[in-house]
């Protein structure tokens, strides 16, 4: 058979960014310091930085070249009137109100929609949108299905929500106490797994039927589009921007940090179709955010995410995106990592439980493998399991989740293939070590998204 040629890079390198290796030793000794949280960790003593692909895109030269545009009037800037177009253009509502980043767009929706006694059901609630809610009194609940939580389980939309788990929600706390519906696209706790149009559709009905307000957090909308087109009955002939414009006309608002599929380093949106709903909105932006018509923005960083919406939708972009990130899932699973699959569009997620299976969830088996990540490579990630979702029962009891995850989260852009063989490399060591890896201890943690500034300690 014909050897498949290299998917090489949709794009050539004009400027470069150093990297620094350090060795093993100097990587112990800083992990150390940085209390085993690589959050902690200076940038320059990371090789490959995995951590996030959020704010972390190379931008292109046109959009560089559309930062020069930038109008940093207070109001009405025609930077503003450009993004403000192309986001209506997209979404369809009328509504857009920027912001700095996707939880300030968070903040300010889930403030007005939150309170004690409120519920919001989502399929996965990402950390922050779980954070905001339950920091104004209200309750967040995730409605997957079994099935989908499987990291084996081979099912080609892994991210939708359980419908009739929502619908019983529903009915326990009554219609009048949901905030809203959230779905997420791609679920980014569970797995970066595509939602389907099918499952936007069943939401956009459960919430028709209890006349509750549907709110999508599309922030990887366009890497939901590929998987769409690519999996979904009768989407081969609609393009990607078509596919989200769809899914984005079945919601009542959207809020996106358009630091993923944007394709900028900073900012956000909150669009709605309702003009109450935006008022309030409006004001809480004047008071927290900036005036209406740049929020947390600058004028430049508007121009550079109206061209990023645009650049998204490419369809070599996101064949490129797509497959590179499936090319490190698939070389990992070659090695015998055990991985959620089928794999996502921004990330691959290893399984740390079963990976570490000598290794308890209240000794943090997911952030075992990331600090041994980083000391054996240099590459850092982020543990998505009981460091970041565990609680305590009232005995003080450890709660685990249900899954011990690592997610190796990848940059747009950024990242050469070479790189990513590089890290597949790694695994090599990590692999013939496991059974060597020792779990963890929490030393010190905040009340609320401990993930970021908890210090642990080796066991
Ligand atoms: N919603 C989802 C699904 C996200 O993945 C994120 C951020 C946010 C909301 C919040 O947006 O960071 O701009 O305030 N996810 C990043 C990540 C942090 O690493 O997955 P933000």
């Amino acid at each position: 058979m014909k050897k498949e040629r290299t998917l090489a890079e949709p794009f050539r390198i004009k400027m470069v960014e150093p990297l620094r290796m350090t060795t093993v030793e100097y990587r112990k000794d800083v992990l150390q310091k940085a209390g085993y949280n690589p959050f902690l960790l200076s940038s320059d003593d990371v090789y490959i930085d995995l951590l996030t692909d959020s704010g972390t895109s190379a931008m292109s030269d046109h959009q560089w070249s559309a930062m020069m545009l930038g109008d940093e009037s207070y109001a009405g800037a025609h930077s503003w009137e450009k993004l403000e177009r192309e986001v209506k253009d997209l979404t369809g509502m009328n509504y857009v109100l920027p912001t700095h980043q996707g939880r300030a767009a968070e903040r300010i929706l889930y403030g007005i929609l939150g309170g004690k006694d409120k519920v919001f059901i989502s399929n996965t609630h990402f950390d922050t949108t779980r954070a905001n809610i339950e920091f104004t009194g209200a309750t967040a609940i995730d409605c997957m299905s079994e099935e989908s939580q499987d990291p084996d389980a081979d099912l080609p939309f892994k991210g939708n929500m359980d419908i009739e788990q929502a619908r019983e929600s529903i009915l326990k706390y009554g219609k009048e106490n949901i905030g809203a519906v959230i779905l997420t696209v791609t679920n980014n706790s569970s797995g970066g797994q595509p939602v389907s149009m099918e499952n936007t559709k069943q939401v956009r009905e459960l919430c028709d039927e209890f006349g509750i307000l549907f709110v999508l957090d599309g922030c990887r909308i366009a890497e939901n589009s590929y998987f769409i087109k690519h999996r979904e009955a009768n989407f081969d002939g609609k393009t990607y921007r078509q596919i989200a414009q769809q899914m984005l006309s079945l919601c009542d608002a959207f809020i996106m940090s358009a630091k993923k599929d944007a394709l900028v380093n900073m900012g956000g949106l909150l669009v709605l179709r309702n003009e109450l709903l935006a008022q309030k909105s409006t004001n809480l932006l004047i008071i927290s955010e900036g005036f209406a018509t740049y929020g947390g923005l600058s004028g430049r960083d508007m121009e550079a995410m109206a061209v990023g919406l645009q650049e998204v939708f490419d369809a070599g972009y996101l064949h490129y995106r797509i497959k590179s990130t499936e090319y490190l899932g698939k070389h990992l699973h070659e090695k015998g990592v055990p991985l959620i699959r089928p794999y996502g569009g921004h990330a691959i997620y290893i399984d740390a439980k079963k990976f570490y299976s000598h290794i308890p969830a209240h000794q943090f088996p997911g952030q075992a493998l990331v600090c041994d990540l980083y000391e054996q490579g240099g590459i850092r990630c982020v543990e998505v399991g009981s460091v970041m979702f565990g609680k305590y029962d009232e005995h003080g009891n450890h709660v685990a989740p249900k899954n011990e995850l690592v997610r190796l989260a990848i940059p747009r852009r950024v990242y050469t293939q070479s790189h990513i063989d590089y890290v597949i490399d790694v695994f090599d060591d990590i692999v013939e070590m496991k059974n060597q890896a020792r779990g963890l201890e929490i030393v010190y943690e905040p009340p609320f998204l401990r993930h970021f500034t908890a210090r642990f300690k080796r066991l």
